[in-house]
Formats: C-alpha cells, structure tokens, sequence
C-alpha cells in the first residue's frame, strides 16, 4: 500500500497521558502505522503533567506561534514534539497554556468543550501551517468529534483537505460530550449551525460525538460486537438511531493489543519474566504480588485480580453479594487497582476490611502495579456492563491470568468460554447482567481451579491467542484506503 499522511487525533495518547485504553490504542496503533511507513502526526493536547514530564518537546518546525480562532476568541498555539521512547513514534503535542495548563487530563471547568474544540481546530491549523494536506484524519471520541464538522467548513475556501477523508473511532458511546447550545458562538459554530443535529440544537444541546457521526466519512468502534450494540436503543445511549442511518459507513475492528509492553517474556515491570512454555516465573510473580499487597502467601488458593477505572460501565455492582459470599466460604485472595466513584471505592475499601490479609484494594492509579496484577493473579474480572473493547481481558490471556468476563462488546469477540469436554476455551464468560449469573461464574473459577490440568490447559489455550497490533493495523489500513477509492466503508 502506498504510504498515506495520517493524522491521529486523541485526548490521551500513553505513556504521556492515560487514563484508560483510549491511549494504549493510540500509541500502538500510532506507532505501527509509522513502523509500516505511514507519515503519522499524532496531535494531543500539551497538559500540564507532560510539560512537568521527564519527556523533552521541541518546537515543531513550521507550527510555532500559529494563530487560531475559536468562535470571538483567538489566541495563539504552538505544536511541540516529543518522541515515545519504546516506539520511537513522534506526538505533536498542542501548546495553550490557557487551556491545558491545569491540572489532570479531564477537567470539571466549564470551559472543557473548548479545550477539545482546540484540539481539533489546532491539529487542523498545524496542518495548514505545514501545508501538510493529510490523507486520513483519524478522530478518536467525542474530544476530536467537531474535527469532521470544522475540516467540512474550511474545505470551503482551502484547498489543502479536498481529498482528506476523515474516520472517527467509537471508543466509548457513554462519553458524547454535550454542552448547552449557548456555546454555539464559542465553539465558532455560528455559521455552521444548520449543520448540526437541528432537533437537539433545539432542545438547548450540541453533542461532539454526534457531530463526528454525521460527518465523519467512516465511523469504526473498537469490537464487532459493539458496532451492532451501539446500534440498538438499549445500548446506542441515544445515538443508536443516528448510528443505525450510517450503518453502511459503521465498522467494528477489534483493538489490538501492544505486546512489546503488556507480555510476560518481556514485561519489564514484573520481578520475574515467563512464558507459555515456563510458568515457572508466574508463581514468583504471584508471590510478589501478594507480598507487595500485604496479603497471606498460600499457593493452594487463586488470586483475582482487577485492575480498572471504578466507574458502573465496569460491572463490579454485580460482585457486590457473590464475592463477600467467595470470600466467606472459600479461601481466595483479591487484588484490586483502580479509582474513580466514591460508592464503588468505599466498597472495595469495606471488602479489605472485612477480610484482612486476604482483599486489598488499592486506590489509585499505578502503572507497575497494573503489570504485576496482570502477571500475579490467577484470574482477572471484567464483569462489564458494556465493555466497547477492553484490554486488560486481551493482556490477562497474554500472562496466563484467566479472564472472567460478561458477554458483551469486545469481551465477547475475545474470550471464549472453556468448555470442559472438549478442553477448548481461555476464560470464563457469562451473559446475564445479574448476580447469579455472576455467582455461576466465579463457581465455575473455583471448579476449574481445583481441576488443574483444565486450569493449565485454558492458561495454554489464552496464552497462545493472538492479538497483536500487526494484525488489526492492517485493517484499518484497508479501512483508509477504500475511503481514499470512494468505496464504502
Ligand atoms: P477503559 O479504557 O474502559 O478504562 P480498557 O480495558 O480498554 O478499559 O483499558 C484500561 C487501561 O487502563 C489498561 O491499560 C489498564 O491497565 C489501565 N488502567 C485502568 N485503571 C488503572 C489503574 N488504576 N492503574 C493503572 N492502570 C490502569
Ligand atoms: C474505552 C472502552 C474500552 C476500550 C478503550 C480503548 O475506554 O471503555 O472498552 O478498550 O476505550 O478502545
């Protein structure tokens, strides 16, 4: 395939900034269209944890002190560049201090909408500062969602996007970004607001999501599964109609998964490294784990493990009678990083001190710690009430941890339930979105844990599939190039 200019336009972009799989998916799907030869400019905004970084940005040539206007607004941007040290793939990084120098990548200040209105607008402005006419720009959630619209309106009187083609990535449907249409004027939208969703300019609202899914020229989310989810009332948060007019243009591409990073022969953050042929490692791992949390070593009993943003898309409500119940009746230990809503961090915290030595929550953000409870734990729970992908299910496989996860979007489309008979399957996967359905699954954990040829075989069964970038790259490259020919997504 001839090579194309892809820009990629993202909120997050790891290890600079994360606070979920949005970035690991930036990153690596970034990284390998540059290593296939791809001109790959990632924009992402310059917050303030990355200026007190470690990382060094230099001036991008061509992009400093650009002047951008935003509604009555404007001011002036400059693009810094910062290369990832694993991957060797160049961030530009949108320079506003007004705006992105606070603290945190997502704010609760009321100007939030402008500083991803920003992004989209001053990755746009780079571009024609370069006069680098981008093939494909890739918009990744409701933060890049204008981009579409604004590229739409420049294209009136600039040339540089006439054969641009834009694709906007469904990363989570549950985050639309919606402000009041009092914002109109400062989002520069003045002009344009016949071409927004007129019943819900109405209704006082404008939705950045829902502006990508009108204009993008291909919209993708990040499993085939919840491609046909979203478009259903029950899972399409509102949008499922407007998702079910562009279907011809929707596609679902499961996300892959960075194995220079999250695997067990290379993992650089584990105290011990193994492989599907030596899980020798996986036990001293275990054993790390368990120390490092403070919780009672005993090789006969398995550990789970979680390792998540605690927000109700995540499913734990459902643990909150069948894992007291575990935990009561059978000796197992719990490992659990995560933060996010009060009520759920408050009853992880109950649940380490009704069982000391054998639960511990930790409340935070820790990336080593994220790798040792992949490579530590036994089994992993995911028991999401949506689930767009998911990587840690896909990372779990990769280091023998069995994942334990409800069918639904990417969890679906990854796990597979280990059938008994016929010894075939990597995880324990259950449908219900309800406590006995959940109670039937950490059984049959338990079943299967006391049955450790079974348990061995569905470690190798995981630790053998194969989610690796290389493969799902190539997918969207066929996505870009049949946009680029005119031919439907
Ligand atoms: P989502 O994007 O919905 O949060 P994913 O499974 O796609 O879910 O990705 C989550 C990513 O964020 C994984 O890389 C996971 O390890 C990481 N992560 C989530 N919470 C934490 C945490 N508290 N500390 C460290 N890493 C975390
Ligand atoms: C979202 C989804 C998650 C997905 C990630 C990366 O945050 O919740 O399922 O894996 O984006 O695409």
């Amino acid at each position: 395939m001839d090579p194309l200019r892809i820009a990629l336009v993202s909120s997050e972009v790891a290890p600079l900034a994360k606070t979920g799989g949005l970035a690991d998916v930036v990153a690596a799907l970034g990284a390998e269209l540059s290593t296939r030869g791809h001109d790959v400019r990632v924009f992402m905004p310059l917050y303030r944890r990355l200026r007190q970084s470690a990382n060094t940005f230099t001036p991008a040539p061509g992009m400093t002190d650009l002047q951008v206007s935003l509604g009555p607004r404007s001011g002036r941007i400059s693009v810094l560049t910062t290369t990832l040290e694993r991957t060797g793939l160049e961030v530009h990084c949108i320079d506003c201090p007004e705006l992105y120098d606070r603290d945190g990548i997502y704010t609760q200040d009321a100007d939030e909408h402008l500083r991803f209105a920003l992004l989209a607008r001053g990755a746009l402005t780079a571009c024609q500062a370069t006069s680098w006419a981008p093939d494909i720009v890739h918009c990744n959630d409701w933060h890049a969602g204008l981009l579409p619209l604004y590229l739409r309106m420049l294209s009136s009187w600039e040339d540089l996007f006439a054969k641009t083609r834009t694709v906007l990535t469904i990363h989570n449907i549950g985050y639309q970004g919606t402000v009041g249409s009092d914002a109109l004027d400062d989002l520069g939208l003045d002009d344009a607001a016949h071409l927004l969703h007129q019943e819900h300019l109405a209704q006082g609202r404008i939705n950045f999501l829902e502006t990508g899914i009108l204009y993008a020229d291909a919209v993708t989310t990040v499993s085939e599964t919840y491609a046909r989810e979203i478009q259903t009332p029950d899972m399409g948060m509102g949008l499922d109609g407007l998702l079910r007019d562009r279907a011809a243009s929707l596609v679902g591409i499961v996300n892959g998964v960075d194995y220079g990073e999250w695997s067990p022969e290379v993992d650089t953050l584990i105290p011990t490294n193994y492989s599907a042929k030596d899980l020798g490692g996986k036990r001293e791992c275990r054993h790390a784990l368990l120390s490092a949390l403070g919780l009672a070593q005993d090789d006969s009993v398995p550990v789970f493990g979680i390792v998540s943003r605690l927000v109700a898309q995540k499913g734990f409500e459902l643990l909150f009678e069948p894992l007291p119940e575990l935990l009561a009746a059978r000796d197992v230990r719990v490992a659990v990083l995560g933060s996010g809503e009060r009520r759920l961090e408050e009853w992880f915290a109950g649940l380490q001190r009704r069982f000391p030595g054998r639960v511990c929550f930790y409340r935070g953000y820790d990336n080593p710690l994220a790798h040792l409870i992949e490579a530590g734990a036994d089994a992993f729970l995911m028991p999401s009430m949506y689930e767009p992908c998911g990587l840690n299910q896909m990372y779990s496989l990769r280091y023998g941890t069995i994942p334990v996860v409800r069918r639904t979007g990417g969890l679906a489309d990854t796990v597979q339930l280990y059938d008994r008979a016929t010894g075939e399957g990597t995880g324990i996967v259950f449908d219900q979105y309800d406590a006995p359905a959940m109670r039937w699954a950490l059984r049959y954990a338990m079943e299967l844990w006391s049955d450790r040829p079974a348990w061995a075989r569905m470690q190798q069964n995981a630790m053998a599939r194969d989610f690796s970038w290389e493969r799902q790259t190539g997918l969207y490259e066929a996505l870009y190039h049949r946009l680029l020919v005119g031919a439907p997504a």
